[in-house]
């Protein structure tokens, strides 16, 4: 395959040296993939629900859009979190978007607090379908499971978008390299924004 060594695929197909300092691994092992994981930026949510009358929400990283036509969004879950089975159970789902000050909430929902406990040191709201919602996140989008997906360890919930509550303000707390970033803005895309 093309890509078997990371030297090579360094110089693009160029046919040049590689470049000797440039760090080049691996091939197809979980640690090499792990490591370019590490490359990604990734916006830091938590996505909430509610079940039989209590609040569940986790940290996750990897929640995407899907579709325009219709609006749809993605969230991968560990089928090893407690929280699997209750936004299995409910069928719809939150993504609360963190702004750049949210590092404590993103470590609280990412494990160092537990259950209904992760909710209580900061605002929360019912909203849609009764699902929790962070008053102070950056963007709040309620979805309803359209699809659930098992692949290896995880599930992806593919959610159609029913509500959204959006600030103007966009400061997205941000995960990369094992920790976390703010954005500074290069270039507006003009005619990109709406
Ligand atoms: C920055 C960060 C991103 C994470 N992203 C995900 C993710 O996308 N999917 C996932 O299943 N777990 C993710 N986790 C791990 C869960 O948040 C963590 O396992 C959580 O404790 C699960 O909670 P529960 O078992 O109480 O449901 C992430 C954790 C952190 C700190």
């Amino acid at each position: 395959m093309a890509c078997s060594k990371g030297a090579e695929a360094a110089t693009h197909g160029t046919g040049e040296e590689p470049n000797p300092v440039s760090p080049v691994s691996i091939t197809g092992t979980a640690d090499a993939f792990r490591q370019a994981m590490r490359h990604f930026a990734s916006s830091v949510t938590i996505v909430s629900t509610e079940d039989d009358g209590a609040m569940y929400g986790m940290t996750a990283t990897s929640v995407t859009s899907v579709s325009m036509a219709p609006p749809a969004i993605l969230a991968c879950v560990n089928q090893a979190a407690w929280f699997h089975q209750h936004i299995s159970r409910k069928g719809a789902f939150c993504v609360n978007v963190l702004g750049f000050d949210h590092v404590s909430q993103c470590e609280t929902f990412g494990g160092r607090g537990i259950g209904v406990d992760r909710f209580k040191a900061d605002e929360w709201r019912e909203g849609h379908r009764a699902i929790p919602y962070f008053l102070d996140a950056d963007t709040a989008i309620f979805c309803k499971v359209e699809q659930a997906v098992d692949h290896g360890t995880h599930t992806i919930f593919i959610g159609l978008v029913e509500q959204v509550i959006v600030k103007n303000e966009v400061n997205p707390l941000v995960y990369l390299d094992g920790g976390f970033m703010t954005l500074t803005r290069k270039q507006d895309f003009g005619s990109r924004r709406a």
